[in-house]
């Protein structure tokens, strides 16, 4: 597989962990990087960093959440630089959604901001793409989407409706010069895993993360999940029945 080139990116929630990274990692590579989150200052510090490395990056205050906002936003920056070549869905929210307590108010921000946000992310460009017969769409989902976690209905079920989504955009557009590409990862240290008390097998640096995450981007892949010792184990768990399920998955996360 041939490796892909870009002269610019956008990429949400770079504010702070995987998403930070990749624009840092991208920028390095020569690519203009649009930084996008809510938290302003962090993305100026972001900025001062990429420039140390003579990478251009540019802070974008956006809450994806605001989905017909984000899509008229994408839409502008795609003006703006004529033509986005990139653009990674990253933005997440990990809320819990135990359900003897559930809120509806935590589920409606997984959906907002992980389902709704990245749809819109995304949907913003993909017709000028495809008008272009050029552009890759990436979106960050997670090897929690394989079977429903204990305490995560929402993050679980909004990260497999991801997988879904971008594997009908990836048939619709075989032949044309769109790549989509789904990113699974497994656990990584960043603000998002930061207060989990449970067992995190193979957790792994945000950095090593990043590498893999940009590399698997810039081969094209169509799926990636990582690392590959949890991808095994997670593809496993789809073939373990339901009652085996619920009694290990109950006690070990
Ligand atoms: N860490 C893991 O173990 C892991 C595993 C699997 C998948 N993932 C996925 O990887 C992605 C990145 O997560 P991370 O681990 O790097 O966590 P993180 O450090 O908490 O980063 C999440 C990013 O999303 C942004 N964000 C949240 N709500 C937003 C909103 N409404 N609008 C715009 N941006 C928003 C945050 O920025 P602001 O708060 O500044 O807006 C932040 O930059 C997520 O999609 C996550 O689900 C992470």
């Amino acid at each position: 597989m041939t490796e892909m080139s870009y002269r610019t990116a956008l990429v949400t929630g770079a504010s702070s962990g995987l998403g930070r990274g990749l624009a840092l990692w991208l920028g390095k590579r020569g690519v203009k990087v649009y930084a996008a989150a809510r938290r302003r200052a962090h993305l100026e510090s972001l900025a001062q960093e990429a420039r140390a490395f003579g990478a251009h990056i540019e802070p974008v205050e956006l809450d994806v959440s605001h989905a017909d906002a984000t899509v008229e936003r994408v839409r502008e920056l795609d003006t703006a630089c004529e033509g986005l070549d990139l653009v990674v869905a990253n933005a997440g929210v990990g809320k819990q959604t135990n359900a003897l307590q559930f809120e509806w108010a935590d589920a409606k921000q997984v959906m907002d901001v992980n389902v709704t946000g990245a749809v819109a992310t995304l949907s913003a460009v993909l017709p000028r793409m495809v008008e272009r017969n050029r552009g890759h769409l990436v979106g960050v989902s997670s090897l929690a989407s394989c079977r429903g976690l204990p305490q995560n209905a929402a993050y679980s079920a909004s990260k497999a409706f991801l997988n879904t989504f971008l594997e009908s955009l990836r048939v619709d557009l075989h032949g044309t010069g769109v790549r989509i590409t789904c990113i699974k990862p497994g656990f990584v240290k960043t603000e998002m895993t930061a207060n989990i008390r449970h067992l995190m097998p193979f957790l792994l640096e945000a950095d090593p993360a990043v590498e893999l995450m940009g590399r698997a981007i810039l081969r094209g892949e169509a799926e990636y999940g990582f690392p590959w010792q949890m991808d095994k184990v997670v593809g496993l768990s789809k073939w373990v029945p339901n009652f085996l399920f619920d009694a290990v998955a109950s006690k070990v996360l």
